[in-house]
């Protein structure tokens, strides 16, 4: 398998980034909404299902993602970008592949932990472990509040990671084949 390349990610890291950025980003999304959308009952209920296929889809292929990006390593940095951004950047990207997997982890082990079975369109995927009343409350905590802290700190991925499209797209220095 080939290794991230010196000055961008290949076409394995892009496929990686996108399937899983999307599926990260749908689950949030329906996440927020559900918690702050003003939804009755029955409206958050019907969104609960494709929140939790989305989160399952994300943490399976999280895996195999984020293993594979700890294998490789990140490409290399660009030297003409500010050390201090080189170093915010590195942390935002190792933020993010930790809330690949510790968002759906969260969601899973609030569910099994608080008496209920891991449920997907009426598919059981995990039984309960019965009432862990400290493993719910914890992974209840980690999942509202990483919830909320991984929103800003995409939504500063977003717009650092618009502009270096732009930039390079602007000076047409580098292939497309090269940027995620
Ligand atoms: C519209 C949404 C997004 C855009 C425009 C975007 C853009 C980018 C760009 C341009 C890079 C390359 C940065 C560089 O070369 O230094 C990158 C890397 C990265 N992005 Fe995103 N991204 C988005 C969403 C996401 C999401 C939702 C996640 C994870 C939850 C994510 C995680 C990462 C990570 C971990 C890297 C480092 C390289 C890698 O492991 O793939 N991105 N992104
Ligand atoms: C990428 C994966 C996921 C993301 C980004 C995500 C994000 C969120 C967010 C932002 C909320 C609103 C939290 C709040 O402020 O109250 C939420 C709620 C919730 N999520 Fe997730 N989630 C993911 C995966 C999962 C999974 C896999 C499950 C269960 C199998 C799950 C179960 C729930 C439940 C039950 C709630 C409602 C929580 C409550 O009422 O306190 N989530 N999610």
């Amino acid at each position: 398998m080939e290794r991230a390349q010196r000055n961008g990610y290949d076409l394995l890291a892009r496929v990686n980034h996108w399937v899983a950025a999307v599926g990260f980003m749908g689950a949030l999304g329906l996440g927020l909404v559900m918690a702050y959308g003003g939804l009755d009952r029955e409206a958050v209920g019907g969104l609960m299902d494709w929140h939790k296929a989305l989160g399952v889809f994300v943490f399976a292929f999280g895996l195999w993602r984020v293993g594979w990006r700890i294998l490789q390593g990140f490409a290399a940095d660009h030297l003409s970008t500010p050390v201090w951004q080189r170093r915010i950047a590195r942390g935002v990207h190792i933020a993010l592949l930790a809330a690949i997997l510790l968002m759906p982890l969260s969601g899973i082990l609030m569910t099994v932990a608080g008496s209920r079975e891991l449920q997907v369109f009426g598919v059981t995927l995990l039984p309960s472990l019965g009432e862990i009343a400290w493993l719910d409350a914890l992974a209840d905590w980690m999942h509202g509040t990483l919830g909320l802290s991984i929103t800003g700190v995409l939504a500063l991925h977003i717009i650092a990671g618009l502009k270096h499209l732009w930039l390079r797209v602007a000076r047409e220095d580098e292939p497309m084949a090269q940027q995620i």
